[in-house]
């Protein structure tokens, strides 16, 4: 099954795409949504109403809304907080449709507007999530992959001031520097399950689909940013199946000024 479940058939392809298209329409429903003083939980309802309407039971997981200090909790799924001018709102949400699961996150400012700070912090993630897609293909190992991200990962890092070359040279193989800032892995296979199952010594082959995740967490600021797409392996490289969701942070800005 581990086999058979990894490698998607075209119909298994259209419902995660069914799933994700539903999923894009509950985030262009909250951007204009989301202002200083609504709580995580409305937010969390005004998904779930778009994603019923459109005929999905439902969340694919427990969706995660989590504005300010609580962006760096990884599993935070309490969304019991009210959303203040200032923090940024990371929402890992998915829909369900068909049994099969979309798996979204997208980190947008509570005000409508990115700080200096948080844009920058932003476009490294979006730099790497860039990079790393493009390392989904054919042939490559999941394991050499990770590491290789890794490596963009700690060069964005030293860029930003949170790691210096040193820490980055210095650190022990298996608990690379990166790891303070970035402290799960980069993708996991989707499908019938949100971590569906797969081999880890497996190359990758064209169907499979993958998450593309990374984040920087950054505690001492309260500032945790994630972005997440969904990835399907080709014979000739990847289509981004969420390349219609947006991301880049001047489309999301312009989007929540209603
Ligand atoms: N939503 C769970 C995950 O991103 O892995
Ligand atoms: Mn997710
Ligand atoms: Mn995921």
């Amino acid at each position: 099954m581990e086999h058979l479940r990894a490698v998607k058939s075209p119909p298994e392809v259209a419902l995660i795409q069914q799933a994700i298209d539903i999923t894009e329409k509950g985030f262009r429903r909250i951007l204009p949504f989301v202002k200083p003083g609504v709580w995580e939980y409305e937010i969390e309802a005004e998904f779930a109403h778009e994603f019923i309407r459109h005929r999905s039971r439902g969340f694919a997981y427990t969706p995660i809304i989590a504005a300010g200090a609580n962006s760096c909790v990884l599993h935070y799924i309490e969304n019991a907080r009210q959303c203040r001018e200032g923090d940024l709102l990371l929402m890992d949400v998915g829909a369900e449709y068909g049994n099969y699961a979309a798996d979204m996150t997208r980190t947008i400012p509570v005000s409508g507007h990115f700080t200096p700070r948080q844009k920058q912090v932003y476009q490294a993630v979006l730099r790497v999530m860039r990079q790393a897609t493009q390392m989904l293909k054919t042939g490559n190992l999941w394991e050499e992959y990770h590491k290789a991200v890794g490596e963009v990962m700690s060069e964005e890092l030293i860029n930003l001031g949170l790691l210096t070359i040193d820490e980055v040279k210095n650190a022990p193989e298996d608990r690379p520097a990166y790891k303070k800032y970035f402290m799960h892995g980069t993708s996991h296979h989707l499908g019938l399950d949100v971590h569906d199952l797969g081999h880890r010594y497996r190359p990758f082959a064209p169907g499979m689909v993958f998450t593309c995740e990374p984040g920087i967490y950054i505690r001492e600021e309260g500032l945790g940013i994630r972005l997440e797409n969904n990835i399907l392996i080709t014979e000739t490289g990847q289509i981004d199946l969420m390349a219609n969701i947006p991301v880049e942070p001047e489309e999301i800005e312009t989007l929540m000024q209603v």
